[in-house]
Order: structure tokens, then sequence, then C-alpha cells
């Protein structure tokens, strides 16, 4: 079989990081990469010897390439992909997929009319072993119904010289959000992916509390499932905390699951599920005991230090186009939640109204324009920050 060829659109940190392990995925071939930036463009054509271009819509033009990569600033990535379908090129993009919901929705209707392309993002965190074996703890019922979460994920610490390094970062213009929208969408996918989309969040939101920036670097949120149809909630609804920031060291990251039998708590890389014998709700009725608890067993999980990375989400997407019905780590479609979540919570804290999901999408965007238009936000100049990849994911 021929191997795909691959485009990559943006040739910044995390597109070189992606280009460091092509080699090792069987059935890729890097082909070209396009940049409008051409001191990022040089560099990775005079190192990976593709063919360049300064702009996306070109290399989705130009033959070479069976699919594509997008790995530009997030506005551009629902134009880019959507391109890349009318082109027929199979799409991998960065995550979010889009600054809102609405036009993830508008890929995703071009998607609908290519149903032999496959479109992928990249939520590589959903392939860690660990999170793997939670989602099988919580699909296979070992936890019960679900009745409160709450996670305070709050180690995702930026320092000024990261939100100064690219003109696009940190404005709404350039980027369309902060910490909702940039570093902690892999907590909320995660969140949608195990329980479920929330159906109503009220948050409160800060802009550049920590940060010269006007966009979100602090956000505390109740939330709210009350979606019938969910079989992984509690019946009766489930409730949620979320807590996130840029502006806070030591940080934290702590989720907190807690169902009818039992609770699970994912602290520095550790899961501990502790689970009750019976049920706590049949507990809770039949017991004569006036202080009784169920009884527990505790179970620690590890599954080691191994962390796949973003090469397995691309292995994955090259497979799913040579070997199509191959299920995909993280679909297109699938990456919706998380936005729509992340786009909730910030209607909320800058309304002051909970939000209910899927939200008034159009209220969303018309929201966002204006902040864009209303801005007199002045950026510092763009400095060159040092920067270690290593450090860069968790
Ligand atoms: N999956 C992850 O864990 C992860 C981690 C980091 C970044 N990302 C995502 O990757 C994307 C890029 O982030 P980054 O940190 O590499 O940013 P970056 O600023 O380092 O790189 C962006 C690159 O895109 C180029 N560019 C800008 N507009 C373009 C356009 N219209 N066409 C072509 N190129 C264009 C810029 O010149 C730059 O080289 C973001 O959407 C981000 O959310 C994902």
């Amino acid at each position: 079989m021929k191997p795909i060829r691959l485009g990559v659109i943006g040739c910044g940190g995390m597109a070189r990081n992606h280009m460091g392990y092509f080699e090792s995925i069987p059935g890729l071939k890097f082909t070209a990469a396009a940049d409008n930036f051409t001191d990022n463009l040089d560099l990775v054509t005079s190192l990976f010897g593709v063919e360049g271009f300064t702009d996306g819509r070109k290399l989705i033009k130009s033959g070479l390439c069976d699919a594509v990569m997008i790995c530009t600033p997030h506005w551009f990535h629902p134009e880019l992909s959507i391109a890349g379908f009318k082109a027929g090129l199979h799409v991998l993009t960065e995550k979010p997929v889009a600054v809102t919901a609405k036009d993830a929705v508008r890929v995703e209707k071009e998607h609908a009319k290519h149903r032999g392309l496959v479109y992928a993002a990249m939520f590589q965190i959903r392939a860690h072993p660990m999170w793997l074996a939670i989602k099988q703890i919580i699909d296979r019922g070992d936890l019960g119904p679900i009745q409160r979460v709450n996670w305070i994920v709050t180690n995702w610490f930026r320092s000024q010289a990261y939100m100064d390094s690219g003109a696009w970062r940190a404005t709404w213009k350039g980027e369309g959000g902060g910490v909702l929208l940039n570093q902690c969408p892999h907590n909320l996918d995660l969140l949608c992916w195990l329980v479920g989309s929330p159906t109503e969040v009220l948050a409160d939101v800060r802009c550049g509390k920590y940060h010269h920036i006007e966009v979100d670097d602090e956000v505390s949120a109740l939330l709210k499932w009350d979606d019938k149809k969910n079989r992984r909630i509690n019946p009766k609804g489930a409730t949620g905390v979320f807590v996130t920031t840029t502006g806070e060291s030591p940080g934290s990251d702590r989720l907190e699951l807690v169902g009818d039998r039992g609770k699970l708590i994912v602290e520095n890389g550790k899961v501990t599920f502790t689970r009750t014998h019976v049920s706590v709700a049949k507990f809770c009725k039949t017991t004569d005991e006036a202080f009784g608890q169920p009884t527990t067993e505790t179970i620690t999980i590890d599954t080691g230090s191994a962390n796949p990375g973003h090469s397995v989400v691309t292995a994955n997407f090259i497979q799913a186009i040579r070997k199509p019905k191959t299920p995909l780590i993280c679909s297109g479609q699938s990456a919706l939640a998380e936005l729509e979540l992340g786009n909730a919570m910030l209607m909320s804290g800058l309304t002051g109204n909970a939000v209910r999901i899927p939200t008034n999408r159009a209220a969303y965007d018309r929201l966002l324009k204006d902040l864009i238009a209303k801005s007199t936000f002045k950026k510092g100049a763009v400095k060159k920050a040092k920067v270690d990849m290593a450090k860069s994911f968790h």
C-alpha cells in the first residue's frame, strides 16, 4: 500500500514537535509544509527536505498531499479543515478544532459531504493508559451512576514570556480565548468524554488577572448534568466544580468522581478507586444504623509512567486512512463537546448568567465578535521565549 502523503500547515512549536516523530509512523510520508512566517517555514523545509508553501491553501491544492495536519493558531483551524475536505484531503487538526462551536459545526457539515475522508482531532490525552483505564471503569459501571465531579486543574501555569511569545496569543482577535481555549481543552475534553457533556454552567471568569492579557486566565465553574439520556450520571442529575488558571504555581491537578459505588480520585498521575461493597443509595435506604456507612475496598491503579503522547493520535489517523473503519481516538466531531463547554463557561463568566448546553451558538459568536470589535487592549512587543518542549505538555 502506498504511504499517506502528509502536509503540515503551521510550522511553529507544536508542528515541529509532531514532525520529530513522523519517521517512526508506518505508512506516513511527510511531503509538504506551509507557514506564512518564512523563518519557521525555511527551518522546516531545510530540516526535513519537504516542499514549502507560504500559504496553507496552496499546500492543500498542490497535489502533494493525501492528508493535512493543521497546526496554526486556532482561528485558522476551521477554514483550513474545510478547504482540506473540499480538496479531497483527510484532516487531522490540532486542538481546539475551532474557536467557536458554531465554526466547529460548519466543519462538521462540510465533512458530512465527504464521508470517505477521515476527520480527527489532536486530543492525545485520551490515548493515555491511565485515562483509558478510568474510562473503562466508568463505562463498565464499576463506579455506578456518577453524582459529583470536582476537577481542580490549576497546573497550567504560563509566564508572561509565554503570553508574549506570539502576536496571536492571548487576545480575542488573535486567539479567541485564554485558558479555556488553549490550555485546559484537554481537561474539558476528558470531562465530556468520561462523564458526558454537562447541560448547564455557571462560571466566574477572570480576564487578565495574572497576566498582561485580555483573555481568561482564571475560571471557577459550577456544572450540572441533567440529561436523562446520559446513562453515566445519576438519574436525578449530577453536579460538578471545575477550576482552572494559568496564574497559579505550584498548581494542582485533582479530579474526584463520585458515583453510587464509590469514589475515584486522580491526582499526581495516580488513580485511587475506593469502591463500596454495595450501592450507597440502597445502603442509605435499608440500613438501620444511624451512623453506618457502606464498607469499602481501595484499589490503586498504576498504569506506569509511559505516556504515548501525540504520535499515537497521528498513527491512528494514518491507520484510519489506510484501513477504513479503524476507530478514531478522537474524531473531529467528538471534539465539539469540549469546545462547546469552554464557550459556555466563557459566555457565563462574561454575562453573569447560567448558560445551557448546547449553547446558543449564534449568541456566543456575537459575544466574541463584540469583544474583538470593542477591544482597546495594547499587547506588548512579541519576544522570543525560551521553549523547553518537554515542559510544555502534561
Ligand atoms: N495537542 C496539544 O497538546 C497541543 C499543544 C500545543 C499547541 N497545540 C495547538 O497547536 C496550535 C499551534 O500552537 P503552537 O504552540 O505551535 O503555536 P506557534 O505560534 O508556535 O505556531 C503557530 C505557527 O503557525 C503559523 N501560522 C499562523 N497563521 C498561519 C496561517 N494562516 N497559515 C499558515 N501558518 C500560519 C505561525 O507563523 C507559526 O509558525 C494551536 O492551535 C494550539 O492549541 C496543541
